[in-house]
């Protein structure tokens, strides 16, 4: 019989061998060829398997809502005082990227965990809400620093009403939204944020496309896929905002001393 060499590395999602390359079996030329979308290289890469149109919609809206908020919040923060010390475009990224994490951008998966724990544990949101507080845990996805009770995150009704509209079920967002309501009643500041919106908007993404065996769910909930949609919208933002600074030319950023409080 036929024997094989052990090899190195093992490869799933993509090769390069043949007269194209291929995305978990699909050609370059039909990526191209049938108009395929960026939503769709993502599920290919990613998900190894075509999503159906309205879940590659919904990871193209989740791209395009985050790709960037502003200069002041820390990823553009860091990404600007970078370019601005004169580094490379890789540099001034990363820095940015650097910073997303579980206060920043980053709370996405760990909010589908939790969220996806406590809902097929039957948990009221009191129950879940004051369980988090017991343990010290912040809830992932609720919370913002400028957005209220009366100034909710347009992103976040965006992708409800996108959702509301084309998924087959929402029980994952409508229960982080009954969290949120419980959490409102405690603080105005404790809304569901854009990381808890994605994060329970996948979880029925992922539930009701009937396109995953819930190990296969588990297993995506688990690794942690779904930062990867911030880190990935955000560096458009990111890469726009060390052009900006090189574009105006500004000079290296030094902090002004007013703005340190000096202290023993
Ligand atoms: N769960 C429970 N309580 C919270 C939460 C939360 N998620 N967020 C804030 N609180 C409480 C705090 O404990 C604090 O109460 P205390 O003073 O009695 O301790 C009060 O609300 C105010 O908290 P601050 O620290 O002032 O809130 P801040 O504005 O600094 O924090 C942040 C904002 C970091 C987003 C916070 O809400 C948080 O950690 N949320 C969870 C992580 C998360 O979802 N991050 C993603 C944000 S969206 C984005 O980055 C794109
Ligand atoms: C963001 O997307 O960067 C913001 O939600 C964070 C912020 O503090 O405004």
């Amino acid at each position: 019989g036929k024997v094989r060499a052990p090899t190195h590395i093992i490869s799933t999602i993509s090769d390069d061998r043949g007269e194209e390359p291929r995305y978990a079996g699909v050609p370059m030329s039909s990526i191209v060829e049938q108009g395929y979308g960026v939503g769709d290289v993502i599920s290919l890469l990613w998900f190894k398997r075509s999503l159906p149109r309205y879940c590659t919609q919904f990871i193209e809206i989740c791209i395009m809502l985050c790709a960037d908020h502003g200069p002041c919040v820390s990823g553009a923060h860091n990404t600007i005082v970078t370019a601005r010390a004169g580094k490379d475009l890789v540099s001034s990224l990363v820095s940015g990227l650097l910073t997303i994490g579980p206060r920043f951008g980053g709370a996405i998966d760990d909010a589908a965990r939790y969220f996806k724990d406590a809902y097929d544990k039957g948990l009221s949101p009191y129950e879940f809400v004051e369980s988090m507080k017991k343990k010290g845990i912040r809830v992932p996805g609720i919370g913002h620093r400028i957005k209220r009770g009366d100034n909710r995150d347009k992103r976040v009704e965006l992708l409800q009403k996108f959702a509301r509209t084309h998924f087959p079920s929402v029980k994952y967002m409508e229960y982080a939204v009954q969290v949120e309501t419980y959490t409102l009643s405690k603080a105005n500041n404790l809304v569901l944020n854009v990381d808890g919106a994605i994060g329970s908007l996948f979880l029925d993404l992922l539930a009701g496309s009937g396109m995953f065996t819930k190990q296969e769910i588990d297993e995506i909930v688990e690794i942690g896929y779904l930062n990867g949609l911030f880190v990935l919208a955000r560096s458009i933002g990111l890469i726009g905002h060390t052009f900006d600074q090189k574009r105006l030319k500004q000079p290296l950023y030094r902090h002004p001393w007013e703005d340190v409080l000096y202290t023993k």
